[in-house]
């Protein structure tokens, strides 16, 4: 996993739960890296989850949920860093259809170690979007966050429903629908 996705979550603990609570999750998480994460070094996944481990015991809220919001503030980080991939679309359904065959395989060309997911799209329309979302890190909350996000940017509503098609969520089933309000 890229160390932009440790270095943004940890600074979105600090800000939300201060900066004893990172402290606190990375000396419980006993990380090889032992918290030293440079954006563009590569690290464990067993990292990430072991600090959100410890974090969600500490706040009592749920890894889901983590994801979901740490997702959410993830999609302003990539529209900051790689504004020429995001501005090619004008339609969000478009954005998300394409992040299989060309977003996320352009991030694979600038870190050839990224880890992605693969979204295999099952049916698709100008107002509706369903695909499947395969990943052995299940980080599916993390991906509703980012779609969320997607939406909004387009300034566009939709529902976004989920339904797991693997216990642990490495494989989960989106349906996408834009509403016209
Ligand atoms: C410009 C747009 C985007 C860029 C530059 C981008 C880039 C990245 C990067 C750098 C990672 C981390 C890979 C690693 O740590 O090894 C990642 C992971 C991920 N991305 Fe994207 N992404 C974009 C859009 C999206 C969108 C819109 C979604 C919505 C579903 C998405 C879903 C995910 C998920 C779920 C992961 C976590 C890894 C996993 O589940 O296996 N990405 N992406």
């Amino acid at each position: 996993m890229k160390g932009i996705v440790f270095t943004e979550f940890l600074e979105l603990v600090e800000d939300k739960f201060g900066l004893e609570v990172v402290d606190k999750i990375i000396q419980q998480s006993n990380l090889s890296s032992q918290g030293a994460y440079t954006a563009i070094g590569t690290y464990d996944f067993s990292e990430m989850l072991s600090l959100l481990t410890h974090l969600s015991e500490h706040t009592k809220i749920s890894i889901d949920d983590l994801l979901l919001t740490y997702g959410e503030h993830f999609f302003a980080i990539l529209a900051n860093s790689y504004p020429s991939l995001i501005n090619t679309y004008t339609d969000p359904i478009e954005l998300l259809s394409s992040i299989e065959n060309h977003i996320h395989v352009e991030v694979q060309k600038i870190y050839p170690k990224a880890e992605l997911p693969t979204f295999e799209i099952t049916e698709k329309s100008n107002s509706k979007l369903v695909m499947i979302y395969k990943s052995s890190r299940a980080m599916y909350s993390f991906g509703l966050g980012l779609m969320r996000k997607t939406f909004e940017h387009f300034n566009t509503k939709a529902h976004i429903n989920f339904e797991k098609l693997t216990p642990t969520g490495t494989e989960v089933k989106f349906s996408i629908v834009v509403t016209n309000e």
